[in-house]
């Protein structure tokens, strides 16, 4: 299990000796930790300047009186930082990095991403609109899913993305007949179970043999032997993604070396193809991980991935947004019972549901600093009890009324958010510098009952 999703007793705090030697993310926590010495480009832009947490130049706070609470805000240089980071350390294979688009999917993300070159990585109709939206050429989206609906299909075929990545027989059969009948020829990459263990939540873990995840290696040989039998697609490439916030390149090693045999194996059949995708999963620091930075990855796999030849594609989805967002809740009553005591906030389940559904760790800190730390549970206003966002944790000793800032909420959180209980979604702004940007208004009431209808039913 990774370290943000390890039982509560487990967590320890990292020793001076790991922070002194820790690499650009982990030097970070340091900075983190203490509130400053921030440096530009490292693990992110929100920071304490005299006890009050900043993101970029803005006042936090001032956002949260200006924007109301729950809000999501971003930094637009962490954002940026990310990929320049990920796309220095690959720099010689120059690949395609396809950002995942269901990590956070708002269009002034994207289009930020797209205007630094990148691609993106689609699962539905839904991201495919989003992508072309936000100015995504339609020959740099790769298209992954299970179950990808004819419509779907149809659309991205008729729009010519690069490739899909099919996941099953049946699937390429379907892609192969409606190209057909649209008399196309499409590109298709196979996307590999390669039955590795990613070592990281069973709910995000993706390339075992029994997730439902891509085609394994034997079915996938007999695939390209018959190739020729799918008129109308061109098997180009090969996809793996074997699970997310994976914080050790052990994992991603061997689902890679398997995947380079297999290459190796086709091209005695002299099966050769063009591209390999590499998926995204690259772990981030929400607690006390120590992922592999960026440098570090590049280096274990740039060798394997040379030896290929092929053009290589990744997609990373956490590592980009992940700490680039945060959200911001404020503290609406503090509840003492004979057992435990309760921080109660505005931000519940329905505005970030990684704690309730992954028992996920995000930190939480105060936007103005208070001395001082107590445990509780920071539990948000939805009626259910999986409704948290902090179990048996040590918080600063806050008050009601205080604001809090929910650290590490860029990725799979507005994204994974809904309007259960009737809850209006936050809304979403990005800072630059000393600018604030609304990128989502709040929904309102009359949002949330937009599309009903109340016909007259006896
Ligand atoms: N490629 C494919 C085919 C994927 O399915 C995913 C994520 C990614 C790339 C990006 O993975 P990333 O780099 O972000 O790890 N909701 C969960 C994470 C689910 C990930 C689903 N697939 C969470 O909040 O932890």
């Amino acid at each position: 299990m990774p370290g943000n999703l390890r039982s509560l007793a487990e967590r320890r705090q990292p020793t001076r000796a790991q922070l002194r030697h820790a690499g650009p993310q982990q030097a970070s926590l340091r900075e983190t930790r203490q509130g400053s010495r921030v440096r530009k480009g490292r693990m992110h832009e929100f920071k304490y300047k005299n006890n009050q947490l900043y993101c970029e130049n803005v006042k936090v706070e001032a956002l949260a009186r200006r924007f109301g609470i729950p809000l999501y805000v971003y930094s637009y240089a962490t954002l940026i930082d990310h990929f320049i980071k990920l796309r220095d350390a690959f720099s010689s294979l120059r690949p395609l990095i396809c950002y995942s688009v269901k990590a956070n999917s708002n269009l002034a993300i994207l289009r930020s991403l797209v205007r630094q070159g990148a691609g993106l990585d689609i699962v539905s109709g839904g991201e495919l609109y989003r992508a072309l939206k936000a100015g995504c050429p339609a020959d740099k989206i790769v298209y992954a899913s299970v179950g990808k609906t004819d419509q779907e299909i149809t659309t991205a075929i008729s729009k010519g993305i690069l490739f899909f990545n099919a996941e099953s027989l049946p699937e390429l059969e379907n892609i192969n007949r409606i190209a057909r009948k649209l008399n196309k020829i499409t590109r298709v990459a196979i996307r590999i179970n390669p039955d590795v263990e990613a070592k990281t939540h069973k709910f995000i873990t993706t390339g075992k043999i029994t997730n439902k995840f891509g085609i394994d290696l034997d079915s996938a040989y007999r695939i390209l032997l018959l190739r020729a039998k799918f008129t109308n697609l061109d098997i180009c490439g090969l996809h793996i993604h074997i699970g997310s916030q994976i914080t050790e390149s052990a994992p991603f090693v061997a689902a890679i070396k398997k995947v380079a045999d297999f290459i190796k194996k086709l091209g005695t059949k002299m099966i050769t193809l063009e591209y390999l995708n590499i998926g995204g999963g690259m772990g981030i620091i929400y607690d006390n991980e120590t992922p592999q930075t960026a440098r570090i990855y590049a280096g274990k796999i740039i060798p394997l991935l040379e030896k290929t030849g092929l053009k290589v594609i990744m997609e990373p989805g956490r590592f980009i947004t992940g700490n680039a967002g945060i959200l911001l809740t404020k503290v609406l009553y503090i509840k003492k019972t004979p057992k435990k005591k309760f921080i109660i906030v505005d931000a519940g389940m329905n505005d970030l549901v990684r704690p309730a559904l992954y028992d996920a760790y995000h930190n939480i800190l105060p936007l103005r600093r208070i001395s001082g730390s107590e445990k509780a549970d920071v539990v948000g206003p939805i009626c259910e009890s999986g409704d948290f966002l902090a179990k048996e944790r040590k918080v600063a000793k806050v008050s009601e009324g205080d604001y809090l800032a929910v650290m590490g909420a860029g990725a799979y959180g507005f994204s994974m958010s809904s309007n259960y209980n009737s809850r209006p979604r936050p809304a979403e702004v990005m800072v630059v510098k000393d600018k604030v940007f609304v990128i989502r208004k709040r929904e309102s009431y009359a949002d949330l009952v937009r599309n009903e209808l109340t016909p007259a039913i006896r």
